[in-house]
C-alpha cells in the first residue's frame, strides 16, 4: 500500500554538471550531489520511477587553457576528468543512472536543434559587439577571463560573467584585467548571437508566481531581478572549443557553455532512455523535474533555463523543483581551489569510509541557501557520538545479543507490555514521518528524526535489559531486530554502504537497495529467522587522525 508521501509519478533528478576541469571537492557534494542522491535513493525505495542524470560540463575557456597547459587536446582533457569525476562520485555512492558529457554527440545535436527552434521562433538575433581581447595571449577573453569590478554592487575582483557577491550577471564589468596575464585587455569587434531573455520577463514572472514548489525566498529575489529588467543574453564565444553555431556565416563561433550545458540534462536523459526503447521526451513531460543546484547558479536555472524552454514552446516541460542550497565553508572560510583551501573528494574517501562523509554532510544540510561549515572536530564528534555511539551501538547490541543468547535466531515474542507497545508504535509511524520529510527535501531534519528513533531504541534496550530479564528478552529482541531492519531501510539513502553491511548481518539475501520504503514500518522479520555474521559496522575516528587532517589543510598540491 502506498503512503501519502509515496508519489507514483515518475521523476527526473538532475545534479548541476561539474566542469571537466579538476577534481570534485567537498563543496560540490554538500549543496548538490548528496542531497540529490539521498532524494533519488529514497524515491527509488518508494517505488517511484526516477532517474538521476548528470554529465561533465566540458566546454569553455578555462578547459581550453588548462588542456593547452597540459599539452592535451581539449577532448582528451575532458575525457580524463569525465571519467575521474564519475569514479569519484561512485566511490561516494552517488548513484547516477547516467553520467554523460556536454560534448556528447547527442548533446551537440540537441543544442543545435534548440538554437534552430529558438531562431525560428524569433528569439535569437545578432549584432556586432565589442569584446575584450588580450594581445598578449592572442585570445578573446570571455567570461571568467576578465576580472574587474561588479557594476551592480561594486564588489572588486569579480568575474565578468557572474558576480559572486550579489549573484547577478553583469552586462559589462568595470576596470577590466586579463585573467590570464593580468594586463589590461583591448576591445575588438565580433558578431555575436543573442537570446532575447528580456522578452520572457512576464512569462517568467507568471511561472515563478504560480509554481508553489520553488523555494519562496529564492523566488522573491529572482522576481526582483526581473523587476530590475532582464538583459538579452550573449550566447556566442569566439573559441575553438565548443558546440559550433550551426550557421554558415557563424564559422569559428561556438555556443557559450551556459547555452548548452543545461540542455544536456535533457539530451542525456533521452539518450539513456532510448537504449531501452523509451521515448525520452514523453518521459520528461510526464515526470516531475528536479534540478538540484548550488545557490551560485540560481540565475541560470531560474531564468535562462526556463526561458529557453519557453522559447521552444515548452517542448520539454519546465522544472517543478529547483532545490538550491548554500555553500560549504571549510573551517568557516570560503572553499577555494586556487587558494588551496579545499578537501578533495578522492582524498577524503580513501581516508575515511564514504558513508562518514555522507552522514556528516547530510546531518548539516538544510533545505535552504544557508551556508554550512565543514569542521574536522565536529565531523569526528558527529561520527563518534551519533553514527557510532547512537545508531551503531543499538544495531550492534540488538544483533549481537540475539546472536549470543539465541544462537542468531530471532526469538518469538511472548507478550507486549507498554514499553513494547510504545516501541511498536514508533516503528509503525516512522516510515511515514521520515518519508514526508524526505519528500519535502528536508535532508537534515529527516536524519535527525531517524536519530530520535534510534535514541528511543537505545533507551528501550536499556530499560528492558534483555541480558538480565530473561522472561521478556524474547519480546524485546524480536522488536529490536525488527527496528534494526527499519533503520537499515531508512538509512539506505544516507549511508548505503553501511546499510548493505547491516542487511547482511540481518541475514538477508536480497538487496537493501530494493526494499519498499513502507516496509520500514512493518515487522518483516519473523521469529525463527537466522541472522548473518554479526560484527561492529563502524569504527571510531581517533583523535590523531583528525589532528593529522587538520595539519594537512591547505597543503595539497593536486588540482
Ligand atoms: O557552475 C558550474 O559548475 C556549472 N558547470 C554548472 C552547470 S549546471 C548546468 F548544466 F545547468
Ligand atoms: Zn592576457
Amino acid at each position: 500500500m502506498l503512503g501519502v508521501n509515496e508519489k507514483i509519478t515518475s521523476a527526473v533528478v538532475t545534479s548541476a554538471l561539474p566542469y571537466a576541469n579538476g577534481e570534485i571537492h567537498l563543496g560540490h557534494i554538500a549543496s548538490t550531489y548528496l542531497p540529490a542522491d539521498i532524494f533519488t535513493r529514497y524515491s527509488r525505495l518508494t517505488g517511484r520511477k526516477i532517474y538521476h542524470i548528470c554529465a561533465s560540463d566540458d566546454f569553455g575557456t578555462p578547459v581550453l587553457i588548462n588542456a593547452e597547459r597540459e599539452n592535451k587536446s581539449p577532448s582528451d582533457y575532458v575525457a580524463f576528468w569525465n571519467r575521474r569525476d564519475y569514479e569519484d562520485f561512485k566511490m561516494l555512492g552517488i548513484s547516477f543512472d547516467s553520467f554523460s558529457s556536454t560534448s556528447s554527440k547527442e548533446n551537440w545535436q540537441f543544442v543545435q536543434y534548440v538554437f534552430k527552434r529558438l531562431s525560428e521562433n524569433g528569439h535569437i538575433y545578432n549584432r556586432d559587439v565589442i569584446q575584450f581581447y588580450c594581445k598578449f595571449d592572442n585570445k578573446f577573453l570571455p567570461d571568467r577571463y576578465v576580472i574587474g569590478k561588479c557594476p551592480f554592487c561594486g564588489a572588486e575582483d569579480q568575474y565578468s560573467d557572474l558576480c559572486e557577491k550579489c549573484g547577478r550577471v553583469p552586462d559589462e564589468i568595470l576596470e577590466p584585467r586579463c585573467g590570464i596575464c593580468g594586463n589590461k585587455p583591448i576591445k575588438k569587434q565580433s558578431k555575436h548571437y543573442f537570446f532575447r531573455l528580456s522578452s520572457f520577463s512576464t512569462q517568467l514572472k507568471l511561472w515563478l508566481n504560480t509554481n508553489s514548489n520553488l523555494q519562496s525566498d529564492v523566488k522573491n529575489y529572482v522576481i526582483n531581478w526581473i523587476n530590475e529588467g532582464l538583459r538579452d543574453w550573449d550566447i556566442t564565444r569566439d573559441l575553438s572549443w565548443g558546440i559550433p553555431i550551426p550557421l554558415p556565416e557563424a564559422k569559428g563561433k561556438v555556443f557559450y557553455g551556459w547555452f548548452d550545458n543545461h540542455l544536456c540534462y535533457i539530451s542525456t536523459l533521452t539518450a539513456y532512455l532510448r537504449q531501452s526503447g523509451v521515448d525520452g521526451k514523453a518521459f520528461w513531460n510526464s515526470s516531475e523535474i528536479y534540478h538540484f543546484i548550488g545557490k551560485d547558479i540560481v540565475y541560470h536555472h531560474y531564468l535562462i533555463l526556463p526561458a529557453m524552454r519557453m522559447g521552444i514552446d515548452e517542448e520539454y516541460k519546465l522544472p517543478d523543483y529547483i532545490p538550491s542550497r548554500g555553500h560549504l565553508l571549510l573551517h568557516n572560510q570560503k572553499i577555494s581551489k586556487s587558494r588551496n583551501w579545499y578537501i578533495g573528494l578522492r582524498d577524503f574517501t580513501t581516508t575515511f569510509a564514504p558513508d562518514y562523509l555522507r552522514f556528516y554532510l547530510a546531518s548539516l544540510t538544510p533545505y535552504s541557501q544557508t551556508d554550512i561549515n565543514f569542521d574536522w572536530d565536529v565531523f569526528s564528534e558527529k561520527i563518534n557520538n551519533e553514527l557510532i555511539a547512537n545508531i551503531g551501538n543499538f544495531i550492534n547490541r540488538a544483533l549481537s545479543f540475539t546472536q549470543k543468547t539465541f544462537s542468531g535466531k530471532v526469538p518469538k515474542p511472548i507478550e507486549y507490555d507498554s514499553d513494547d507497545n510504545l516501541s511498536l508504535s514508533q516503528i509503525a509511524g516512522i516510515a511515514q514521518e521520515v518519508g514526508c520529510l524526505l519528500s519535502a527535501l528536508e535532508i537534515d531534519k529527516s536524519l535527525k528524526r531517524i536519530l530520535r528513533f534510534t535514541t528511543h531504541f537505545n533507551q528501550y534496550f536499556q530499560i528492558k535489559q534483555p541480558w538480565a530479564r530473561t522472561e521478556t528478552a524474547m519480546t524485546t529482541l524480536f522488536i529490536a531486530v525488527n527496528a534494526v531492519r527499519s533503520i537499515a531501510v531508512m538509512l539506505e539513502p544516507f549511508i548505503p554502504f553501511s546499510c548493505e553491511k547491516i542487511w547482511c548481518q540481518l541475514g538477508m539475501t536480497d538487496s537493501i537497495h530494493q526494499q519498499p520504503w513502507s516496509s520500514a514500518s512493518q515487522m518483516r522479520i519473523s521469529a525463527g529467522h537466522s541472522l548473518g555474521k554479526v560484527e561492529p559496522i563502524f569504527s571510531k575516528i581517533e583523535r590523531e587522525m583528525i589532528e593529522h587532517q587538520k595539519k594537512g589543510l591547505g597543503m595539497h598540491n593536486g588540482r
